[in-house]
């Protein structure tokens, strides 16, 4: 991880579960990571935190809600003024919203498709456009993606979702050919969890609190732990 101390990680939805322990570990690693979300208070204890920690990066926070895209492009400008540009990509933002098929309300599934799909496009082209005009050779854009980005469960609650993760498996390879055909060295990758205990399910569920506990009661899980691997990044 040497070679990214002091560079620039840019994290979606770092506000809580996955994207935030994701910023916290590369700011125990040494990198200025902006985290973003929309409730950028919850980034802010948890810089403070790695500030007391004594983590030799820095956690940044930027209020953005990702489904507006003029506050996405604004917050690559504002990166740009001030921290140069984004060497890492980190698209993790995402959610559900229990709208079946054949039932369910399009409002949800606009939501899910803009930060789930279209958010990830843009943050996706704006750091490539950002590397490139910086000639960042060993950028890295990473989708956090999910087992649903690769099989259909059957459960009604999740097809939308699981639709919009297989877009994003989709979308991390015609990036990897793109950037083959670019002849550049920028990585793409995509990262599938199976079921992480975070707010998620409760956001999913956010009037039956008690269908999140049942989701996480169903199997047993772990808490999360990230520890990058010597050179993975
Ligand atoms: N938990 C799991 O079991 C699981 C499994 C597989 C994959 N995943 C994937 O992992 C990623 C992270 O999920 P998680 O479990 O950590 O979920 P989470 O705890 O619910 O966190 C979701 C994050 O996304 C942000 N977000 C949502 N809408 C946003 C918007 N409009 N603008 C900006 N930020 C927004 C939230 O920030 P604010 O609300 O503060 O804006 C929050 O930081 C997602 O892509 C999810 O699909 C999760």
């Amino acid at each position: 991880m040497d070679r990214w101390k002091g560079r620039v990680a840019l994290v979606t939805g770092a506000s809580v579960g996955i994207g935030a322990a994701i910023a916290k570990s590369l700011v125990q690693y040494g990198m200025k990571v902006v985290g973003c979300a929309r409730n950028v208070k919850q980034i802010e204890t948890l810089a403070a935190e790695c500030v007391s920690s004594g983590f030799s990066g820095t956690l940044i926070p930027y209020k953005c809600d990702l489904t507006v895209e003029e506050e996405i492009l604004s917050m690559f400008t504002w990166i740009k003024g001030q921290h140069k540009g984004v060497d890492v990509c980190i698209n993790n933002a995402g959610l559900a919203h229990p709208e079946p098929l054949l039932s369910g309300k399009t409002t949800g599934w606009r939501n899910m498709l803009n930060v789930n799909v279209l958010a990830l496009s843009v943050c996706t082209r704006e750091a490539y456009q950002s590397m490139k005009e910086r000639k960042v050779d060993d950028g890295q854009i990473i989708n956090i993606n999910s087992i649903c980005g690769h099989r259909v469960i059957n459960h009604p609650d999740g097809h939308f979702y699981t639709g919009s993760k297989y877009a994003v498996t989709a979308l991390t390879e015609g990036l990897r050919q793109e950037l083959r055909e670019a002849k550049t060295h920028i990585r793409a990758t995509c990262i599938s969890p199976g079921l992480v205990k975070t707010e998620f399910a409760y956001r999913l569920y956010c009037d039956k609190p008690e269908m999140a506990d049942a989701t996480y009661n169903r199997i047993k899980i772990g808490d999360i732990e990230i520890t990058p691997v010597e050179d993975s990044l």
